[in-house]
């Protein structure tokens, strides 16, 4: 798939939302359901984003990298629309009110934190960022993804008053994630401190 086909399918979600929009087909709080609907698919494009990798080793196909920065952009892109429906219709773009929410209410809290999370994630996704940090720190920087990810289930989680099924499988996948990304961690390092040992252990002259 090209560049545009992919932008293009990645646009659905807000397409469908516009389509909705023209159509007055929002239902009984047109408010509460683009706050929903954005929310929504940024959780979704943050899962995708962290299952490339996964996918990636699993099924052995290494091009799907390609399609990780777009995702990642793809779930910055919709969080800026979420932020966009809470601060506008609710707070009527008041900065000050804004802030007194984030303050009072923690679920707005730790969903406040999950967006300021992302946007170094954003700023700094392009390969001229990559060889200004260096390799080692940008990926170090982009780990936060994961902190983002388990600060927006617990938004969502918080959120909700009774059902809370939708935000639990929200908060399995990310976990299952988070676990599959940390168990390959270790045993990196695990294999790289093994040979470390086995090499300082190995005599420099073989006959001594
Ligand atoms: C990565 C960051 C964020 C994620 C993943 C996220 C996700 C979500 C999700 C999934 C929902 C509920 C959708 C549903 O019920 O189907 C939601 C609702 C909401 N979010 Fe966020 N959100 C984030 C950031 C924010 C920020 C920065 C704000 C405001 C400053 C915010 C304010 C709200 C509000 C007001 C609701 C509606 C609450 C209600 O229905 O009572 N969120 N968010």
């Amino acid at each position: 798939m090209d560049q545009g086909r992919r932008i293009s399918f990645l646009t659905c979600p807000v397409l469908g939302m516009v389509w909705r929009i023209i159509k007055s087909d929002l239902g009984a709080n047109p408010v509460e359901f683009l706050q929903h609907a954005t929310g929504d698919w940024t959780l979704w494009f943050l899962v995708f984003t962290l299952g490339i990798t996964p996918f990636r080793n699993l099924f052995k196909l290494p091009d799907l990298i390609r399609f990780r920065r777009m995702l990642g952009l793809f779930a910055f892109f919709y969080v800026c629309l979420h932020f966009i429906t809470c601060l506008g219709p609710d707070q009527s773009f008041d900065v000050a009110a804004m802030w007194k929410d984030v303050a009072k209410r923690p679920f707005i809290t730790v969903g406040f934190a999950a967006f300021v999370l992302l946007i170094p994630l954003a700023t700094t996704s392009t390969a001229g960022w990559i060889r200004r940090l260096g390799g080692k720190r940008w990926q170090l920087l982009h780990r936060s993804i994961y902190l983002a990810a388990v600060c927006g289930f617990i938004h969502y989680y918080w959120l909700v008053k009774s059902d809370v099924r939708k935000p639990l499988f929200y908060g399995a996948l990310a976990a299952i994630l988070l676990i599959w990304r940390l168990g390959t961690w270790f045993s990196k390092r695990g294999s790289a401190v093994s040979m470390k040992l086995s090499s300082q252990r190995a005599p420099a002259n073989p006959s001594e």
